[in-house]
């Protein structure tokens, strides 16, 4: 009897210390400072009434609160930090620290298995596992030229492409979607190494969509309180990745029996992403990825290059439609780098113009406004304030691309900052950060060589290949933005090409 009451003495006793002690770290925490916001669910309903998309709400908040600012989204905290001196305190001098994602909502903990992908595993032994075999198996320089045949083959498909739409429409064409189709190609190349037709393609692309839009945040994911307002909602998120389990698993195991009985499949690629998974060893398991995980796998492949890509492509013409001498001087250089001859992409390394255009475009459109969500491994400093763990970092890039401490009219699109050196910038962040549309430091994105390739060579065969004119042609483009995971343009690109003579 006497033990129990012990025990049940010590127990009141320790709660207590708890209680006492947790309220007293939560008062002794010096966060950034913030919009006041409502008792229970902080800011979360003005960002969820503002009318604007998030990245405009936050844009406006920064003048007022500075580069380092806190909203309280519901139960969770978010730190904004939008300069880059405290973008390369938190991601290169304290990069360990800040390496790691934070909890996920249970929909992001489905599609990602639990954390078992390179973007949203924790900072630790699994991350390792996973972005080394991305990294020196996959996105390796020499990797990426046993790809090559996979590019020029989606750069025709898309001449193809845009000519035969423009037959059909009087000389219009869609950019982004067409864009997007081609870079989905390479990437589904990549991944899988097994020929697919137009169909197949169309619909894994339709799905890959379609799990974009289930990704995007809920009120009740601030707010689990708010949790049976939204059955209906988690139902279709279990419906969703069943049907990306039954479109991609038949793709899996078509490649799986292609490597298990070589020659049975004459149109199979000699390397693709998933011969890295298959018997992949991780640090600390001893099974290597289920079939569930090996969907997740793919599906990071192709949704980390693929919009992103695109929104730079679209973003490019509509500069090169509002500025046509752009468009003349990057003509000119193609011309005079390869002649008659088809543009490829080791000529794109020839060319300093199109870099230059491609860096100033990354500049002033990144497309993802935020980088991917940090979190802390342990609690930290940053600019002087307190960084509790379990708090959503994120990093404006606009801020820091944008500016006018950092860049001279950073307003103005103009690709001589850096052709007439100018201005540079290192875009990995190692010299200095002035710009991070890959963000930097352990976590920078790892396609950031593959994408440039990309992003250069489509252009460049585009410009090649047709004239680009607005539509209607006044010489003016909306560059209205909206929020579609990337910032693309916010009435979608039409434009008007003629074939060049
Ligand atoms: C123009 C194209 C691209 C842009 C602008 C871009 C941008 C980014 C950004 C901002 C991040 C977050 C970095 C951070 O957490 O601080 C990221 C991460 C990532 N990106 Fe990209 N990306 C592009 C293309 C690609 C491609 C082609 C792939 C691969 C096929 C890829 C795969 C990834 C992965 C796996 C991560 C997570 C890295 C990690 O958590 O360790 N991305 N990317």
């Amino acid at each position: 009897m006497a033990s129990l009451l012990f025990t049940a003495f010590a127990f009141v006793i320790s709660f207590l210390i708890f209680l006492v002690t947790r309220k007293s770290t939560c008062k002794k925490l010096n966060l950034p400072p913030g919009p006041p916001g409502q008792p229970l669910v902080g800011n979360l309903f003005q960002v969820a009434r503002c009318g604007k998309p998030f990245f405009q709400y936050v844009r406006e908040l920064i003048p007022e609160y500075g580069p380092i600012l806190t909203l309280k989204m519901g139960t969770r905290t978010m730190i904004i930090i939008s300069s880059a001196e405290l973008a390369r305190e938190a991601l290169i001098e304290k990069g360990q620290i800040f390496a790691s994602r934070p909890r996920e909502n249970p929909t992001r903990t489905i599609f990602s298995c639990n954390k078992f992908s390179v973007n949203a595993a924790l900072y630790g032994p699994l991350w390792r596992s996973l972005r080394r075999n991305m990294v020196q198996n996959m996105l390796s320089a020499a990797r990426l030229r046993e790809f090559r045949r996979a590019r020029e083959v989606a750069m025709e498909k898309l001449i193809e492409r845009l000519t035969a739409e423009a037959a059909a429409n009087g000389g219009l064409v869609w950019v982004l979607k067409n864009a997007r189709f081609a870079v989905f190609c390479i990437l589904l190349a990549m991944c899988f190494g097994i020929e697919m037709d137009e169909e197949t393609i169309e619909k894994v692309d339709q799905m890959m969509k379609t799990v974009l839009i289930v990704l995007d945040p809920r009120l009740d994911d601030y707010l689990p309180l708010l949790s049976p307002f939204f059955s209906k909602q988690r139902k279709r998120v279990q419906e969703v990745r069943k049907r990306q389990i039954e479109t991609l698993v038949p793709l899996i195991e078509k490649r799986r029996d292609a490597i298990q009985n070589p020659g049975s499949d004459r149109t199979a690629a000699s390397f693709s992403y998933l011969d890295t998974l298959f018997d992949l060893k991780i640090e600390g398991r001893k099974s290597s990825p289920t079939n569930s995980e090996l969907v997740t796998l793919c599906s990071e492949f192709l949704n980390g290059g693929t919009d992103t890509t695109a929104t730079a492509i679209e973003w490019a013409v509509a500069r090169m439609i509002e500025n046509p001498a752009i468009q003349t001087r990057l003509y000119d250089e193609i011309k005079s780098t390869v002649g008659v001859k088809r543009v490829d992409e080791k000529d794109v390394e020839k060319m300093p113009y199109l870099n230059a255009v491609v860096k100033e475009l990354l500049r002033k459109h990144p497309p993802t406004y935020f980088s991917l969500t940090h979190a802390v491994t342990e609690q930290a400093k940053l600019g002087g304030y307190d960084i509790p763990t379990d708090t959503n970092v994120e990093f404006f890039l606009p801020g820091i691309s944008d500016d006018p401490k950092v860049w001279s009219e950073p307003e103005k699109f103009d690709p001589d900052r850096f052709f007439a050196g100018r201005e540079e910038a290192d875009i990995t962040g190692v010299t200095g950060v002035k710009m991070m549309p890959f963000g930097i430091g352990r976590r920078i994105c790892p396609g950031l060589g593959m994408a440039t390739v990309h992003v250069n060579l489509m252009l460049a065969r585009m410009v090649q290949e047709f004239e680009w004119a607005g539509y209607p042609d006044s010489g003016k483009v909306d560059l209205s933005e909206k929020l579609e995971f990337t910032v693309v343009m916010k009435n979608s690109l039409r434009a008007k090409i003629k074939a060049r003579a």
